[in-house]
């Protein structure tokens, strides 16, 4: 009897247990550092909201906002480790995955222009520079571009030398490091998440961004001025876990690509907007006072930071760095 009993349950476990098994959904922890208002946050959520949907449910997301699962370096790790699936962070944070090349787009005004990112990333280079990030185990599904970053400090700064002695927030990499210290700044690396504190104390000056991230990061409160400076650019990679990815189910990964498509597409069309509307805000809040270059001012500018571009030539190599501009349409400014 107890033999017919243990053999009855297993079963039955076999018959309740395998089905649920089979449908237990493949969860994906999408985890950024942004507000949840901010254009990757509206994106997290609508790629959520279309990956559910195209795959019937297989897939669940979870989207951490605002650092909430994990900084700017630790979320690295933890998708080269397989702790997180999904990530969107900024390129300019690549270096410590081993993967320097990313920051030559911090060259300043490489990428200033829209037409010049979009040339880019569609460019057959990006194919070289992908295979860089998969060999590290990661893959890059797609590219979201923020667009052109402006400066903030509690100094106005209009010329190259309104720098001078300034601690300036950096997000990473030898380009944004040494484009700080040629503007005579003392650059400092923090993650996004200790940004509004350290500006509020002092920690740091001023720093560079999207005027989305100044706008629902509150950074604009405590920052008296603004610079439409547009030296740089702010773009993000959707990356993913290259063995995770790997694994999915054919089915599956289409309807993720799909997701990923429109998503993409979503992303670039909120941020444009967003980044608009964010700086009008900033101006309306009468907290921080907006400035635009004149010609004068952006000549000097470009005479300035030019000469980084060269420096820069030793860590890339002359040839790599004529073949980015060749393959973003840059030209180098004349001052
Ligand atoms: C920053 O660290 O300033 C930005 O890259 C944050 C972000 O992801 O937009």
């Amino acid at each position: 009897m107890q033999r017919f009993v243990i053999a009855f349950a297993a079963v039955l476990a076999f018959a309740l247990g395998l089905p649920a098994l089979a449908q237990a959904p493949i969860v994906i922890k999408f985890s950024h550092v942004v507000s949840p208002d901010a254009p990757k946050g509206k994106a997290s959520l609508y790629f959520k909201e279309l990956a559910e949907k195209y795959t019937n449910g297989r897939v669940q997301v979870e989207v951490y906002p605002n650092s909430s699962l994990y900084k700017d370096k630790e979320e690295l790790e933890a998708l080269q480790l397989g702790s997180v699936q999904l990530l969107a962070p900024s390129i300019s944070k690549f270096s410590p995955l081993g993967v320097k090349e990313f920051d030559i787009f911090d060259l300043p005004f490489l990428m200033s222009d829209d037409s010049h990112a979009r040339q880019m990333m569609a460019s057959p280079m990006m194919d070289e520079l992908n295979k860089k990030l998969e060999a590290k185990g990661v893959s890059p599904l797609a590219y979201w571009d923020n667009g052109a970053i402006v400066y903030t400090a509690n100094r106005a700064l209009i010329w190259p030398e309104d720098f001078r002695g300034l601690k300036m927030r950096i997000q990473g990499g030898k380009v944004y490091d040494a484009v700080t210290r040629e503007l005579g700044a003392l650059p400092q690396i923090l993650p996004f998440s200790a940004v509004y504190q350290a500006l509020q104390t002092g920690v740091v000056d001023g720093e560079d961004n999207v005027p989305s991230n100044i706008l629902t990061q509150k950074f604009y409160e405590v920052q008296k001025h603004l610079t439409v400076s547009y030296h740089s650019r702010l773009t993000y990679a959707l990356i993913t876990n290259k063995t995770f990815w790997a694994s999915l189910p054919p089915d599956v990964r289409e309807g993720l690509d799909r997701a990923v498509k429109e998503s993409t597409e979503f992303f670039n069309a909120t941020a444009a907007k967003d980044n608009a509307d964010a700086l009008e805000k900033i101006k309306a809040s009468g907290k921080t006072e907006v400035h635009y270059l004149s010609d004068a001012e952006r000549k000097a500018w470009i005479a300035k930071l030019m000469p980084v571009h060269t420096e820069m030539q030793a860590r890339f190599g002359k040839e790599f760095v004529e073949r980015i501009y060749k393959a973003s349409g840059f030209t180098p400014p004349q001052s």
